[in-house]
């Protein structure tokens, strides 16, 4: 559960994507979040205020002149005891009053009157979302440190496409479990490899490995919540993008190889998920190998470069985080290629059930010995790592 304890304040407006917030409530609630909704009387006529009070357990606010409300001060309270305003959909009316600080309904009083971060999660028609005025309203959000999540491009209710679409509640769920991540990478340029890589044989066949991209892509959403610009550098995989990350997907570990040098110089942290291929066929066969009766073919392999090893000898490199994932001798393997790249941080993982889990062991090995992060999911792995590189890029010497 990533949001226990977290008051969410949820506000509603008038869209049509308000059928996507009872899936949103939903959401919160199962990571342990408390939900208070308010909703603006417009977004009442495209879900009923019912489905929400079932939803969240709590009385909906609709009415500013409600006399049920104790002292009459539903503004106040709702936001004082929320540790964020969270309004989704919320419509260009609604951006546009934020942005100029008009209070005439209950929920645009409560967002003026509100003591904590604000995240909006746009959602209206494409013309509506490029007019002017709409981006003028949310170059003033932004400058007001608003948080502005989204909105998707897509298909909209109306039938057309383009930009303005709410984007996915789980998204939203993804960006606020985000918002409470301490900012230990705050703007820092973090570039990560990720997944197997795939050596060519012939244009069906090829060498690879297990690796999921669980882990890298784990660390790279861990980067990205720390408030780092991310870049992840990938092999084939099925992972999902984490929101706000740059993907580049690649083939071969030389593809992987020029994708990483012609960044690694202006970033800085490096950290090497990816299981690349040690080796790769010499003479890759432009047709398929065809089993016609002659000897079975010799593949003769040739060694990749390493990656890791080439950014750590760069002039300035990067601070330089290695994994080493073995079956057997962690501690003196993991050590001896730490050394033998020159890197200051290597990651042990010892594979026992294979690769591809959701929980991972993982011992650091750094200039002070070791250490062991006890078993955990990947993603809460992934963000202890982050905190480490965190301490090294302030102090590369501090101890564990
Ligand atoms: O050399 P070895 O594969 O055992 O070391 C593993 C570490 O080195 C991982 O961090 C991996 O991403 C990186 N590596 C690399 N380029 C290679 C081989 C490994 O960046 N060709």
């Amino acid at each position: 559960m990533e949001l226990t304890g977290k008051r969410i304040a949820l506000g509603i407006t008038g869209g049509i994507a308000a059928y996507k917030s009872a899936e949103l409530v939903r959401l919160l609630i199962k990571q342990g979040a408390s939900v208070q909704v308010a909703m603006t009387e417009a977004a009442t006529h495209f879900i009923t205020p019912t489905t929400f009070q079932a939803l969240s357990g709590n009385r909906v606010f609709i009415d500013q002149w409600d006399t049920n409300v104790a002292n009459s001060m539903a503004h106040i309270n709702f936001s004082r005891e929320a540790d964020v305003l969270l309004v989704a959909p919320a419509s260009a009316n609604f951006l546009a009053k934020v942005a100029n600080g008009i209070a005439d309904d209950l929920l645009t009083t409560l967002t003026l009157a509100r003591d904590c971060p604000l995240l909006v999660a746009p959602a209206m028609n494409r013309q509506m979302w490029s007019n002017p005025a709409t981006q003028r309203n949310i170059a003033t959000l932004l400058g007001d440190e608003v948080i502005v999540l989204g909105p998707a491009s897509g298909e909209q209710a109306c039938g057309e496409i383009g930009d303005g679409r709410m984007i996915e509640p789980e998204e939203i769920l993804e960006e606020l479990i985000a918002h409470f991540q301490p900012k230990l990478l705050k703007d820092k340029k973090v570039l990560i490899t990720a997944g197997p890589t795939f050596e060519a044989i012939d244009p069906v066949r090829g060498v690879t490995n297990l690796s999921s991209g669980k882990m890298g892509f784990a660390i790279a959403r861990a980067a990205h919540e720390a408030g780092a610009q991310v870049t992840l550098v990938c092999g084939p995989v099925s992972q999902p993008t984490p929101r706000g990350v740059k993907r580049i997907d690649v083939t071969s570990a030389l593809e992987m190889h020029a994708e990483v040098m012609q960044r690694a110089a202006t970033q800085d942290v490096f950290i090497g998920v990816a299981a690349v291929a040690d080796y790769r066929p010499r003479i890759v066969s432009g047709q398929k190998t065809k089993k016609d009766g002659s000897p079975p073919p010799v593949v003769e392999l040739v060694q990749n470069p390493d990656i890791l090893a080439e950014v750590a000898a760069l002039p300035e490199p990067p601070l330089c985080v290695g994994f080493a994932a073995e079956t057997q001798n962690l501690a003196e393997y993991a050590e001896k290629k730490r050394r033998a790249k020159k890197i200051p941080l290597i990651v042990g993982n010892l594979i026992q059930d294979g690769f591809g889990g959701e929980e991972n062991t993982l011992i650091l090995f750094d200039d002070n010995g070791q250490q062991p992060l006890a078993p955990a999911p990947k993603l809460e792995l992934a963000r202890q790592l982050i905190a480490r590189i965190a301490t090294l890029l302030e102090n590369p010497y501090a101890p564990h």
